[in-house]
Parts: C-alpha cells; sequence; structure tokens
C-alpha cells in the first residue's frame, strides 16, 4: 500500500511551492505550518521571512497567497487567507479531509510508511542482575525499551534485541561455594503452576542462598577465602563451578520472566546475553586497547583518560577497563559488547536503554569505542531516563528504605486497577463475572503503569502515584482505554448500521478536529519512531480520546439526522478505535472491549 500523505504534509508542499514561486530568494523558507483553532492550519514563517528581506510580513503572505493555484489539485485547500501580523490561516476542505482518512482506513498499517533507507539496530534494555530482585529503575528500562522496539520495527528496521543481564562478576563465586558445600540449597518440591508463582518461589529459594551464604561470608574467614577462590575456577570455565553458575542464572530466569509475564512484555531467551557472553572477549580487548595506545596503565589498572573527565578536585577520572587485580568490571564487558554488535551482528545503530546516572560511563566507554575505531561516530546512543520517585519526591523505597519489588508494586496496580473496573461493570449493563474482572484488571492495571512510564519525557523523575495512575481522567491509559470501550459499545448497539464514509458530507466542528488529528497518526509514529520518543504517540492518543470525547457529546452518532450522518460518524468512531489499538498496542498497553 502507498503511502497516504497527511494534509499537514501536502499543505505544507503546496504552501511551500506558493512561496518559492512567489519569492524565488526565499526558495528554501520553512513556511512553519501548524495545527490552529483559528483555521485549520496556520503558517507562520512569512513574519521570520519579511524580517529578513525587510519586507511587509502581511505584504509577502498576500504574495504567497496569490501564487497559489486557483484550482489546487484534490482540490485540498479550501480558503486561505492572510491574518493578524502576517499570518496565512489554511482551512482544508472537508472531502478532502474524509478521502484522507478512507486511504488510511483501507491500509492495514493505517498508512505509516515503513522507512526509506531501513537498517539494524541493536537495543540494550532490560537488563536485570542475576540472583537479585527487579525493581522500578528496571520496569523503566523494559517498558520504555519494549515501546522503542515496536516503533522501530513498525518503521521496518532490523530490531536486535539485547538484554545484557549482570550475569557474571565476584559476587558468584560466593554463591557457588555455598551451593558446593550445601548441594541441597535450591532443592525444591515440584514446580509451582503459572509463570508468576514458579518466578516467586525461585526468587525466594534466590534469597534465601543469598542471605545464607552472605552470612557465611561476613563471619568464617575460611569460607570467604574459598569463595573468592571461586572466582577464578568460574572465569576460566571449571566445569563444575559452571554447572553451578547455570543452575543460579536459571533460577533467576524463570524469576524474570515471571515478572515479563505479568508486566505483559515478551522477552525472549536467546536475546538474553548478558555480562557473561563476553567474557571470552575481554582478553582481546585489553591487548587491543593496551597495544594501540587508547588505554594505558595507570598504578596497575588499565585505563581511559579524557580530558573532560574530572573528579571534583581536577585530578582526571579515567575509565577502568581492567582493574589492578587483573578483575574486569563492567566497561570491559561493554566494550566487548560493542565489537559483537558492529562486528559481529552488522548494527548501525546501537541504543541502550538505561538510567540517567550511568550517562558519564557511557559517555566514555563510546568515546573510547571510537578511539579504538570499533564503533562509527554517532553510530551509539544512550536513552538515558530519569528516576522513580516516592510521593516524598524521594527514590522510591520502602517505609523501611529499601528498594521497592517491582513485583508488589505491579500486584498492587492491578488490584486498584480492579476496584475501578468493578465499579465500572456495576453501573454496566449485565452481570461480570470476577474473572472477567481480574483479566480486564490486569490489563488497564499494569497498562496504567506503562503509560505514566511513558506519557513522562523520558529524562524527567516522576512520582509513583497510583491513585493519579489509575484515574478514569487526565492523561491516564484508563482514560484511552475507556473511551476505546466507548467506541466498541456503540458498535454493539449499532446493530445493521455499518461504518461508512460520506465525503460529501459537510463536517461538525467536533468532527473536523477529530478528523484532523486522525490524519496526523502517521506524522506521530513517524516522529516517535525516529526520535525514539513514545511519549510522543501518548501525547497524540490522549489529545485523541479527549476529541473523540467532544466529538462523542457534540455530534449524536446512532441517532444523527440522516442515515449517511450516522454512517460517517461510525466511521470516524470505528477509526478512532482503531488507532487508539494500534497506537496503544506498539506502546505494550491492551485495549479490553468493555471497561
Ligand atoms: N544491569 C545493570 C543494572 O541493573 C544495567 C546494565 C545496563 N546495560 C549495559 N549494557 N551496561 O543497573
Amino acid at each position: 500500500m502507498a503511502t497516504v500523505h497527511s494534509l499537514a504534509a501536502t499543505v505544507h508542499q503546496r504552501v511551500s511551492d506558493a512561496l518559492s514561486a512567489a519569492l524565488p530568494e526565499a526558495a528554501s523558507a520553512d513556511p512553519l505550518l501548524r495545527r490552529s483553532d483559528r483555521a485549520d492550519f496556520q503558517a507562520n514563517g512569512m513574519l521570520a521571512l519579511a524580517k529578513k528581506l525587510k519586507g511587509n510580513p502581511r505584504e509577502l503572505a498576500a504574495k504567497v497567497t496569490e501564487a497559489l493555484p486557483a484550482q489546487d489539485e484534490n482540490a485540498v485547500i479550501a480558503n486561505i487567507e492572510v491574518s493578524g501580523p502576517g499570518f496565512l490561516n489554511i482551512t482544508v476542505a472537508d472531502e478532502a479531509i474524509m478521502k484522507n482518512l478512507v486511504a488510511r482506513r483501507q491500509d492495514e498499517r493505517l498508512g505509516v510508511p515503513y522507512k526509506d533507507d531501513p537498517g539494524t539496530t541493536v537495543i540494550d534494555y532490560s537488563q536485570p542482575n542475576v540472583a537479585k530482585e527487579m525493581h522500578v529503575g528496571h520496569l523503566r528500562s523494559t517498558v520504555i525499551g519494549d515501546a522503542v522496539v515496536h516503533l522501530l520495527e513498525h518503521r521496518g528496521e532490523k530490531v536486535v534485541r539485547r538484554h545484557h543481564i549482570g550475569d557474571w562478576g565476584t559476587n558468584f563465586g560466593m554463591l557457588i561455594q555455598y551451593l558446593i558445600e550445601h548441594p541441597h540449597e535450591l532443592d525444591h518440591e515440584s514446580d509451582a503452576a503459572g509463570a508468576k508463582d514458579a518466578g516467586e518461589a525461585a526468587m525466594a529459594r534466590l534469597n534465601r542462598l543469598y542471605k545464607s551464604s552472605r552470612a557465611l561470608f561476613d563471619s568464617d574467614e575460611d569460607f570467604k577465602s574459598r569463595a573468592r577462590d571461586r572466582v577464578p575456577a568460574l572465569q576460566s570455565g571449571d566445569p563444575e563451578t559452571l554447572a553451578l553458575w547455570h543452575k543460579i542464572v536459571d533460577e533467576s530466569k524463570t524469576y524474570f520472566q515471571g515478572v515479563y509475564d505479568e508486566l505483559d512484555v515478551e522477552i525472549r531467551d536467546p536475546d538474553i546475553v548478558g555480562e557473561s557472553a563476553y567474557n571470552d572477549d575481554l582478553q582481546q580487548v585489553v591487548k587491543d586497547l593496551e597495544e594501540s595506545g587508547v588505554a594505558v596503565r595507570s598504578e596497575g589498572a588499565l585505563c581511559v583518560f579524557f580530558e573532560d573527565v574530572k573528579g571534583p578536585d581536577g585530578t582526571p577520572t579515567p575509565l577502568i577497563v581492567q582493574k589492578s587485580n587483573g578483575g574486569f568490571g563492567y566497561a570491559a564487558t561493554d566494550l566487548a559488547a560493542i565489537r559483537n554488535r558492529i562486528g559481529e551482528l552488522k548494527a548501525d545503530t546501537l541504543l541502550y536503554v538505561v538510567d540517567a546516572r550511568q550517562s558519564l560511563h557511557f559517555r566514555m566507554v563510546f568515546e573510547t569505542a571510537q578511539r579504538a575505531g570499533w564503533l562509527p561516530e554517532g553510530a551509539a546512543r544512550q536513552l538515558p531516563f530519569g528516576t522513580v520517585l516516592g510521593k516524598d519526591g524521594k527514590p522510591f523505597k520502602t517505609r523501611e528504605g529499601e528498594t521497592v519489588r517491582l513485583v508488589d508494586l505491579l500486584d498492587e496496580a492491578v488490584d486498584r486497577a480492579a476496584a475501578v473496573v468493578r465499579e465500572k461493570a456495576a453501573t454496566g449493563d449485565g452481570e461480570v463475572t470476577e474473572e472477567e474482572i481480574q483479566r480486564r484488571a490486569k490489563q488497564v492495571g499494569i497498562g496504567a503503569v506503562k503509560y505514566a512510564d511513558l506519557s513522562n519525557s523520558m529524562m524527567r523523575d516522576y512520582v509513583f502515584d497510583l491513585d493519579r495512575m489509575v484515574s478514569l481522567q487526565g492523561d491516564t491509559s484508563v482514560y484511552l482505554q475507556y473511551a476505546y470501550a466507548r467506541v466498541r459499545s456503540i458498535f454493539r448497539k449499532a446493530g445493521e448500521l455499518k461504518p461508512v464514509p460520506h465525503p460529501e458530507l459537510e463536517l461538525a466542528p467536533a468532527e473536523r478536529a477529530l478528523a484532523l488529528h486522525l490524519d496526523a497518526f502517521a506524522d506521530t509514529l513517524v516522529a516517535a519512531a525516529d526520535e525514539y520518543e513514545p511519549h510522543k504517540v501518548t501525547a497524540y492518543l490522549y489529545e485523541l480520546a479527549t476529541l473523540y470525547s467532544r466529538f462523542f457529546e457534540n455530534c449524536p452518532v446512532l441517532k444523527a439526522d440522516t442515515k449517511e450522518q450516522t454512517e460517517n460518524r461510525l466511521f470516524l468512531c470505528d477509526l478512532t478505535a482503531e488507532v487508539l489499538h494500534q497506537g496503544l498496542a506498539l506502546l505494550g498497553i491492551r485495549t479490553p472491549e468493555r471497561l
């Protein structure tokens, strides 16, 4: 299916053409077109242009108007006039709006274009740590990463997902040594039914293992040294050690999948490629960096220095690739991963959905990889995100000062959502079973958590406020899901009446506003995908739901004056539902048929 050009794009083109025809010296000037309340679109570009050309903006605007072909092709522009200090107010023809929407509805992608030049993007997101609980920081990386993956894939980009889990390091020496000495520690009777319960049980066992081994480590010097000796055994691939390491990683994966299941995101096992996967490449990384002089030995450690990275006392803060005891940290694995992603996976773009507090680390890692010639300039980019705060405005903690378990948060969100759903069901038609309430509550509660995360611009810290998140009013997913459910309910009542567009009908103001916004869906998705900004989609959908409610209040659908009008309005309803559905799906949010 061919791309459907939005009316905004078409009008922009017409005005640009008229501008070049009227003022050849201003051929490349941007007319600065935007949606407006006064007309459909307003172009403000004449003001800046007049300043540059030392002319009168109203006169310039008038010239542009004259240069527009009187009978424009497809009759898109119905009226154009100069207003105020030299704005152009442009009204498009009702018929053109509806015809554009018809073309969108005929395309299953609603006219969203594929990229002209798709490449390969490797995206590093959702990277929890083995043997540890997932917390709100992991929520953000998972939810944002999942949305970016969907947006990019929708544009035709080849996306390789990488979950760089923390599955390596000295901690494992302690856990494995304890398991060797207490072989039954992770044993359990039978597997719990369901991903969530199985995951919770696995995490409970890991917590127990962690606590007991920690206690021994802190109290018994001999155990401590046996635990330390276990680390090189792991790194060199000793079979017994490796087998137990696998056991711990597998328990963790069972736990992660339980959380992912609850969170309703698909994380595939082959994409979980943790720090350990690069273990065999680390020596080569060190060798190459040292030989090329990109890294130097400093007090025994292998370091990379930067002009502009200094500590508070003015001494340079290096990126440490290898510690003086020979151990590797986070930097080495990230460097090895870059070589793999560019060299083997043939990525054009590398994305990292990681907390903003790690920005310095990534800046240094990217710069190092560039100096070493492993990474083309500009190919890697962190998509940093802000911190999740509690109601007190401080990083989210439990009352005891511990990090909040992600599963507990999700459970609570679903509980709150259940209350909302139950109340709605009580006022609706017919009995709703408890099972059905729980099913909807999950879609509403999880959607609310994801939406709150995505609707804030990524860099902003935000307050985790469940009451607000599950509210039916305001910028929430529940409000959008409710708009969707309302459309579906109209169709249940519509009987024989079907959505049929009638482009020849005149549109009421609320219909025009809705229709013009529907037409902007594709442009919004392109911008959101190309700029990695899912919150552009949430903002668009919120506006859509608001315009839909206004339409719904002002324009009777099933009781319209004529059958044609009803059909035309049903067409607008149907397209609204489809846009809500597709838009929310890209964000990982479900659209239940009823609320
Ligand atoms: N595992 C780390 C954490 O929980 C995040 C890893 C980020 N990704 C990376 N490639 N370094 O904080």
